[in-house]
């Protein structure tokens, strides 16, 4: 019989990619999502996709009655948590927002999984590792304080899990995500930021496109080899395979331990102007671009040692740079309907 997983979050750009791996992979998916920072766009991408229509329940995970409801309908041998609010900036000015949301919806989440003996895979960031002493980072290097209530949201809810996994006797699974960027070879699925991106890649789609009249590049006096800052970009798909192991490894009973901590990247630094030149010429056109101040709060260089990944979870990430950013582009031009 085929294993149920819930995946909250599963319209948004991460969930919806992790949504196709999981169904093409054998699981059957409920996606919950409250539409928050999505349309459905992404939906109708991931049942095109997959050819069939998937359950989407509208719900807000912070309600704990439907939580409840959900949980009581539905028999879910693991959940992905994604829904949550992510934009840095948007939580130093409002701490409340994110708290609030962020946690409650983690913390009525976990309340149903240990009702239920649902295994748990909690989508962690990067960012908690803050400005690494040392890089690549790996799953032992130490977590820094955070430099922003979104950041101090990702490390909270970690060591939520940690604690319910060793008081309730529960299973669980964080993924830490470097720079997650591309889209599905379809350009059925891809990132919608709302507004002006503040990620790198959907701004540079963006100028490309002509929405944007240019990309400023966020500093060039880094101690770094070209001047700007070193990121571990990671290709969605990928990113998404990487969930499939992990819910396979806690749905077959295949943990060393209770509760794993895993970084998923590629373990290659590449450079904001390296990243540029590539969208240059692998797309064959032209950028126009700036060198502009630092931006506040950004660390010099961060990457990934995704040794522990490979070993543990079978997993590696296996598209170059190059071929996501072209599917970057492909989205971007399929959004614009080019
Ligand atoms: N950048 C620019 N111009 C832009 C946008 C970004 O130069 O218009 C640069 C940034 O300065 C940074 C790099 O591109 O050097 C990557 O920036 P992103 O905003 O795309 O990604 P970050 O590394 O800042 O953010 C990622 C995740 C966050 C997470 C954060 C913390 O997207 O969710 O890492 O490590 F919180």
């Amino acid at each position: 019989m085929s294993k149920t997983v819930l995946v909250s979050g599963g319209a948004g750009f991460i969930g919806s990619h992790v949504t196709v791996e999981l169904s093409q992979a054998g699981y059957d998916v409920v996606i919950a999502d409250n539409m928050s920072n999505c349309d459905e766009t992404n939906y109708k991408g991931v049942c095109a996709i997959l050819g069939k229509t998937l359950p989407l329940i509208k719900m807000d995970f912070c309600d704990e009655a439907a939580v409840k409801a959900l949980f009581a309908k539905y028999r879910f041998d693991a959940l992905i948590h994604f829904a949550a609010f992510k934009a840095v900036g948007e939580s130093v000015a409002e701490p409340l927002m994110y708290y609030k949301n962020n946690l409650d919806s983690f913390l009525n989440i976990l309340q149903a999984a240990r009702e239920h003996g649902t295994n748990v895979l909690f989508s962690s960031s990067a960012t908690v590792y803050g400005e690494p002493d040392e890089t690549p980072v790996t799953e032992q290097s130490p977590r820094k304080p955070a430099t922003s209530p979104y950041g101090n949201t990702k490390q909270m809810c970690e060591d939520f899990l940690r604690d319910c996994v060793a008081a309730y006797g529960m299973h669980g699974i964080a993924l830490c995500y470097f720079n997650p960027i591309g889209a599905h070879p379809s350009a059925l699925i891809g990132e919608l930021p709302r507004g002006v991106p503040n990620n790198l890649v959907p701004f540079i789609t963006q100028t490309a496109i002509g929405k944007r009249e240019c990309l400023s590049i966020f500093g060039n006096d880094y101690p770094t080899p070209d001047g700007t800052c070193l990121r571990d970009y990671i290709d969605i798909v990928d990113l998404a395979k990487a969930h499939v192991c992990a819910v396979t490894r806690m749905v077959e009973g295949k943990m060393d331990e209770p509760y794993e901590i895993f970084n998923i990247g590629t373990g290659r630094p590449v450079s904001v102007l390296e990243l540029v030149n590539s969208f240059q010429k692998v797309n064959a056109l032209k950028l126009n671009y700036r060198f502009a101040p630092r931006r506040e709060g950004d660390v010099t260089a961060v990457w990934a040692d995704p040794s522990l990944a490979e070993k543990k979870l079978g997993w590696k990430a296996t598209r170059t740079v190059e071929e996501t950013l072209a599917s970057a582009w492909a989205w971007e031009k399929r959004l614009a309907g080019k």
